[in-house]
Formats: C-alpha cells, structure tokens, sequence
C-alpha cells in the first residue's frame, strides 16, 4: 500500500510558523542550544519521519511601519534566526536516519558555496541532505548583500533555474568512485573522473571542480515550494518535495493536482515529486481537551504580531489599511501564494485584515487540525486517499511538545493502518522518499 510522507517544519529560531509558540506554558525556551534541535530531531526519528526542515531568511523584519520595534518586542517570527546549516548538521550528528533539510537562497547566495556546503552536509550526514530552493522575498534581504532592490519575480526565478543548474554541474563534477585512497600505489583519486565545468551564463560563471568529492546522494534532494505560475513551473521541473500551505483541502487538491499535472512537460512522473500541505495539528485525549489546548494556543497570540509577519512575508506595508476591511487588491512583490491563499479566505469567509493578522499569527495559514490522535489520523488519511497530498508537513504548537505527542499517538495510529512506516527501509532520503536518483542534467 501506498504510504504517506511526513515532514517536521522547523526555524532555527523560538517560533516556527504559530508566534503563540515561545510563550507556550510547554515550550522549551532553549533555542541557542544544540541540545534543542538534537532533542527534536532525535522525537521526529523515533516517530520514523522522513525529514526535518529549517526554513530561513537573510534579514530582520522590518516591513510593518517599516520599523523592527513590535516585532522584536514581542518576539514575531524572524527575529532570532540561526544560521540552519549548523543546526541542522548538529541534529544530523546527534542521529541516524532521518533527512535534514535547509533552505538556501538562490538569489543571495554562490551557486558554487551552495554546492559546496550541501555536498558536505549529504557526506557528513551520509545521505541525508535536502536543500529548501528559494528565491527569497524581501528588499530588507537585497539591502544585507550589497543592492538596493530585491530581484523582481520572474527574474528570480531565472536566476534560480540557472542556479540549480550550476549547482547540479558541480555536484556531477566528481564521478562515482573518483577516489581511490589506495595507500600502496600513492593513488588519492582518479584525475579522469573529476572535471572542470566551464559554466557561463546569464547570471554566473563558473569553473569548477566542487573541492567535495561526489556524495552518498550524488546531490541533495531537492525542495521547492513556489506558489506563482512562475514559482510551480520551477517546482514542477526540479522539485522532488514540495511544500505549501494552503488553508482548505479543496485549495490542497487544486494545488497538487495543478502541481502533478505540470510534472509531465519537463519528462517526469507524477511520483518523481512528493507534494505536502502544512498543518498545526492540536490533539487530546478527547476533543474537548484538543480544543482547550488550541484555544489556549490561540490566546497568546499577540494581535499585531500576525500582521508584522505578513507585511514581512509580502514585503508590504500592511499597517497603511483599514484592520477592518478584507484585503485590498494590491500587487506585491513578496510571496504572491499565500497573498493569493489570504485573499481567497478574506472573500469566502468574510475576513477583514484584522482577522487574517490573527489567522497569520496563528500559523501563518496552516489548518489548525484539532482532535483526539484518532480524529487526526482520520483527518489526514482523508486527505491522503482522497488524492489531495503525498504526505503532511507537521508544523508545530509549542516545542519540542507538539512533535513529542504527534510522534507519540497520532505516529502510531497511522502506522496501524498501514499509512505510514513503522522502520525506515533505507538510509538516505532519497530512500525514504521513494526517489530514484537522477542527475538534473537527466530529468531537466
Ligand atoms: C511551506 C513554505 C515554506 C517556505 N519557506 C521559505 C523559506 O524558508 N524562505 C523563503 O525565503 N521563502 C520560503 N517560502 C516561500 C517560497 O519558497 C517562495 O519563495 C515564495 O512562496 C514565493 O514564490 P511564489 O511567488 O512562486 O509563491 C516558503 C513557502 C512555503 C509555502
């Protein structure tokens, strides 16, 4: 039977996705330790998940008012955010199995400094690696790398294209079995199996050989999750996970099967690529206690916190409307899906800005999905046989509790079902995802 994907969402940070996190009575406030992300990653193991990811950002939020003030003061997403690599490769040394995936930006970083750090991670984490493909979305993240402007929309996704084929190049620079290490003759490495790329383009130029040999993965796997017509199309050719958040299930299966459809124009199989909406689950030994412990969730959420993050995410200035009008028409140059995503929900449900705000504090528009661990097993196997995902992106209530308890009872129920793995069968992620490993070069 086929079985579901589950993903751990995560910022090196104090919050992820719900800003009511860090207050949380059950949060552990220890997010300047490894022991926290080890912990964690450690949970999501036991629990046989396929990965844990970090999302990131490259500058400090600063859009609402455009001043930092409210947000730092009560802790909105962004403004603790450690460098994920390392994060991450704590969590990858402190355990066996499970995928670590970091989000690295095409537009601020080198596409051979990506290469180069993901080769590294895949061998020190001996086929574990994913890399989160963003194009980032921020004027305040162009003005921490030397521009002015952030990159306009499309462009960025030119460049990004570009990029991953770069990247790709270098990791394809080193053939399998290039080193040799044998000690008798003096022989290191195998000259013939290594090679310069020459790369020149539009945005990069680019010599090689990447000084990392090939790793256990050839490449990392690779994660996407653009929401424009633009940003699918770039999914849909290099995306092997795909992460979104959409707020209903009928917004999920348009998605997917929008996203699946577009797989075949660029040579792959609707399996090549593994498609997972986002949500917060809230479970209780009965409903009545999961709705408590949303309910209390939902009352540390500070009002204006959720807007400051949306301005942040659009890279608009939301405090210039009326908090009691549904969202404006307005063009912005941040995330246009989950502007889209808000829009649709500030119309079919009548929402004005002011309850998005407190929506988006609550978990950026994640579906808060809220029962005993056999309501949330129902919940997500609907969801799963009905077509509408590959698997869930479980984003937490408070840290490391939400993990710890999802593991603890919703984990087993789905494996009594026989929806999910109760042993990992491979060792890399590409083995967990069901992937069979393709170069770029192969499938673009
Ligand atoms: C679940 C999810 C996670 C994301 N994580 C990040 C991230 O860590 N950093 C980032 O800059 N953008 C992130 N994004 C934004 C997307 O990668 C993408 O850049 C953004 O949605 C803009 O692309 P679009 O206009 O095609 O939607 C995320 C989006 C989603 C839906």
């Amino acid at each position: 039977m086929k079985q579901m994907h589950l993903v751990g969402f995560m910022h090196s940070s104090h919050v992820v996705l719900s800003h009511a996190i860090w207050r949380h009575p059950q949060t552990v406030l220890d997010f300047l330790t490894p022991e926290f992300y080890q912990t964690i990653a450690q949970t999501l193991e036991r629990g046989k998940f396929d990965m844990v990811f970090f999302a990131d950002a490259l500058a400090f939020p600063d859009r609402h008012d455009n001043r930092f003030d409210l947000g730092l003061k009560y802790g909105a997403q962004g403004v603790v955010r450690l460098d994920p690599m390392l994060t991450a490769t704590a969590m990858a040394v402190a355990t066996r199995s499970i995928g670590v995936g970091i989000t690295r930006s095409t537009t601020y970083y080198q596409p051979y400094d990506v290469a180069r750090t993901f080769a590294t991670l895949d061998h020190l984490s001996k086929g574990r690696a994913a890399w989160n493909i963003v194009t980032s979305s921020r004027n305040s993240e162009a003005q921490n790398f030397g521009l002015e402007q952030h990159l306009e929309h499309d462009r960025r996704y030119e460049r990004a294209a570009e990029f991953v084929e770069v990247a790709d190049k270098l990791w394809n620079s080193w053939q399998e079995n290039a080193l040799i290490l044998d000690k008798s003759t003096g022989i290191f490495a195998d000259p013939e199996k290594v090679d310069y790329i020459h790369h020149v383009g539009e945005w990069f130029k680019v010599r090689g050989p990447l000084t990392v040999p090939r790793s256990p993965q050839g490449r990392p796997v690779l994660v996407q999750a653009g929401g424009s017509e633009r940003g699918k199309d770039f999914a849909a050719q290099w995306g092997e996970v795909i992460f979104e958040i959409k707020h209903t299930p009928a917004q999920m299966k348009a998605f997917y099967q929008d996203l699946k459809s577009r797989l075949s124009k660029f040579g792959r199989h609707p399996d090549d690529c593994k498609i997972l909406p986002a949500i917060t689950p809230f479970i209780g030994e009965t409903e009545a206690i999961a709705r408590e412990k949303q309910a209390l969730h939902n009352e540390l959420i500070h009002p204006e916190v959720g807007l400051f993050t949306l301005s942040s995410h659009m890279d608009y200035d939301f405090s210039q409307h009326d908090l009691d009008a549904p969202i404006a028409d307005i063009h912005v140059n941040g995330s246009q899906s989950i502007l889209q995503a808000a829009r649709e929900l500030s119309q079919s449900d009548g929402l004005t800005l002011r309850d998005i705000g407190k929506l988006y504090g609550q978990g950026v528009l994640t579906p808060h999905v809220v029962g005993t661990p056999k309501q949330i097993a129902d919940y997500l196997e609907a969801l799963f046989r009905d077509g509408t995902c590959d698997g869930f992106v479980i984003s937490p209530a408070h840290l490391p509790g939400t993990f710890t308890e999802f593991v603890d009872t919703v984990v087993p129920e789905l494996q009594k079902r026989g929806l999910f793995r109760t042993e990992y069968t491979g060792s890399t992620l590409k083995d967990h995802l069901g992937l069979t490993t393709k170069s770029l070069a192969e499938v673009g």
